[in-house]
């Protein structure tokens, strides 16, 4: 059976990182494209160099031109510019729809059978944007946000519980914004709702509190420290969970940036919430139970991202 292919557009930061870690996994053969000339062909190189060291078996190639992407199985997509100190995910939303135009056009012409994964911000505009630019169907586009959100809850409660993070099942719904819902009573230690584990004493309702908006701020948090770009280690890494759990059909339920059709209330706009990823793209939407106070955090962040493809939609009235 030949390889997989996977086509990563943007190689900067994350797209280099999706690259190491696609060939450390033996995910296939990689694409990196970029526009700046000489970077995804550098990167490649490096990567490609790294093998006998790693003992991988990757073909890694770097280019410019959209057709070596042609007939990918996977694209992931990070083409755009990241954030600096003081910018919020919202204020890169112009310059990354142009972007996601040019980026829509060439999955539409080279690779339109392949499950596209969106990471460009702001998140749930951008993959909104996308399938819309490329025109593939709303199961084969998604966006990766929660999985990043929910693997950011997880590390802080296993930091803090001092447990290993395997046992740690965080969940994050809602948009990828400061309106994210990092939900306590779905996220688990070894099973137990952390809700139970703040009954039972073992955390404080306070830093239960104080963890969730860091988890809130966690891109922020990175982007003050770097100071001249974002995270790109865990968001690269959430993707590939997404990108293998649809290469081998793994079925994993993983929160996501989804297309919602009439479920959660919702219809016309993605979001993230769990859904199952297998070969079919984004299988199922699973619809938890939201109590009051969840479901009125979910609709805030909802009401957010519509305020975000309204906005796209004046920028770019053929998308309305
Ligand atoms: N087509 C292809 N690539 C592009 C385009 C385009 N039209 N415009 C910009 N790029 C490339 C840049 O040349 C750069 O190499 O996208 C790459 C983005 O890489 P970085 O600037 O290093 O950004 P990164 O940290 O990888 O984040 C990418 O993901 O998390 C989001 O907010 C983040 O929107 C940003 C994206």
């Amino acid at each position: 059976m030949a390889r997989k292919k996977i086509a990563l557009i943007g190689s900067g930061q994350i797209g280099g990182t999706l690259a190491h870690l696609a060939a450390l996994k033996e995910l296939g053969d990689i694409v990196l494209f970029d526009i700046v000339d000489g970077v995804p062909q550098g990167k490649a190189l490096d990567i490609s160099q790294a093998a006998p060291a790693e003992g991988y078996d990757a073909k890694i190639k770097g280019t410019s031109e959209y057709k070596d992407i042609e007939g990918a199985d996977v694209v992931i997509v990070t083409a755009g510019v990241p954030r600096k100190p003081g910018m919020s995910r919202d204020d890169l939303l112009e310059i990354n729809l142009k972007v996601m135009e040019q980026v829509g056009a060439g999955i539409a012409k080279y690779a339109p059978d392949s499950f596209v994964i969106c990471i460009t911000n702001p998140l749930d505009a951008m993959v909104w944007a996308l399938q819309k630019f490329s025109g593939l169907p709303h199961n084969k586009v998604v966006g990766m946000a929660g999985v990043l959100d929910s693997s950011r809850f997880c590390h802080f409660i296993a930091e803090e519980l001092g447990v290993s993070v395997k046992d740690v099942n965080a969940f994050v719904l809602g948009g990828h914004g400061d309106t994210m819902v990092p939900l306590a009573r779905y996220s688990t230690v070894a099973g137990i709702p952390l809700t139970d584990i703040v009954k039972m004493g073992w955390l404080s309702k306070e830093k239960l509190d104080e963890i969730i908006q860091r988890t809130r701020d966690g891109g922020a948090e990175i982007v003050g420290l770097l100071k001249t770009g974002s995270a790109f280690y865990a968001p690269a890494a959430s993707a590939i969970a997404m990108a293998e759990s649809y290469l081998k059909d793994k079925k994993r339920v993983l929160p996501a940036a989804a297309y919602l059709d009439g479920s959660y209330g919702v219809k016309g706009c993605y979001v993230g919430v769990p859904i199952i990823i297998g070969a079919g793209g984004s299988e199922k939407v699973i619809e938890i139970a939201l109590n009051g106070s969840e479901q009125k955090a979910f609709d805030n962040s909802v009401a957010a991202v519509e305020g975000l493809i309204e906005a796209c939609k004046k920028i770019a009235p053929k998308l309305a």
